[in-house]
């Protein structure tokens, strides 16, 4: 995949905020207490999205800022969240100003960005020893219906954007990995819509795009853990790494 493709797919998610504040799944709290120190007093989310991070941040009693280059999901962010400050910006240049946080965290995003200039520009903005952690909602694939909707969302997808060490460079520690086991609830109809909200459907032409998701209703419709269902738990691993600044 070239960079302008990788480049339009990072963007995508300005066409689909609202779906995505809709169906994406939040993290769970063990996880976000390992990524961000307890002594920490301000943290920094990167990529934020609508700010499924950032409200988990927020509820554990951090105080956040919030950076996110599409103005259409930083709307969905700052009507959840008013409260917090959010700023345009991107991992590579936050705008912040150089030691300033105490940690970062960056959920679903790290595989966007460009991991040399990131880590440059995260090493910038944290105080002396300060933490960056990088985050990832895994679906468990163990799970046959599961393994079938993912089939079905990722045919003909070229870009692989799971997890994986961030490669932060000799300006961190080694990055330690740990992996939460969790589930989201949620209705069987929304399996469309999170489906809708992946970045390789939001730029599909309209008419595969519609057949993808018409296999998805099919999906429901007929596998036999999801037939006649109002709710699901989707089996989720959220994959954390964390490193510090030397
Ligand atoms: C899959 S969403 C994750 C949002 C949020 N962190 C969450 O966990 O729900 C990826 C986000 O990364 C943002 N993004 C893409 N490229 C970026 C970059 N270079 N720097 C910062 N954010 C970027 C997109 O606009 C999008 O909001």
């Amino acid at each position: 995949m070239s960079t302008d493709d990788r480049d339009e797919r990072a963007a995508s998610f300005d066409r689909a905020a609202a779906v995505y504040q809709a169906t994406r799944p939040s993290y769970p709290d063990d996880a976000v207490r390992w990524s961000v120190p307890a002594d920490a007093r301000d943290v920094l989310d990167l990529a934020a999205g609508t700010g499924k991070l950032t409200q988990r941040l927020v509820a554990l009693g951090w105080h956040v800022v919030a950076v996110e280059p599409s103005d259409a999901m930083r709307a969905e962010l700052t009507a959840v969240l008013p409260a917090v400050e959010a700023r345009p910006g991107t991992a590579e240049r936050t705008g912040l100003p150089d030691a300033s946080v105490d940690a970062v965290t960056i959920a679903q995003a790290w595989h966007w960005v460009d991991p040399p200039r990131a880590s440059a520009e995260i090493a910038r903005v944290l105080r002396p020893g300060g933490q960056v952690a990088a985050l990832w909602n895994v679906r468990d694939q163990e799970t046959d219906w599961v393994a079938r909707w993912t089939e079905i969302v990722h045919r003909g997808d070229s870009l692989e954007t799971s997890y994986r060490d961030p490669q932060l460079g000799d300006a961190f520690t080694a990055p330690e990995h740990a992996t939460f086991h969790w589930g989201q609830p949620l209705r069987t109809a929304d399996l469309r819509t999170l489906a809708a909200s992946r970045s390789h459907l939001i730029l599909l032409p309209p008419d595969e795009r519609d057949a993808l998701l018409d296999e998805i209703d099919e999906l429901v419709a007929t596998h036999p853990d999801l037939r006649g269902r109002e709710w699901i738990e989707v089996p989720y691993r959220t994959e954390c790494y964390r490193a510090r600044l030397r």
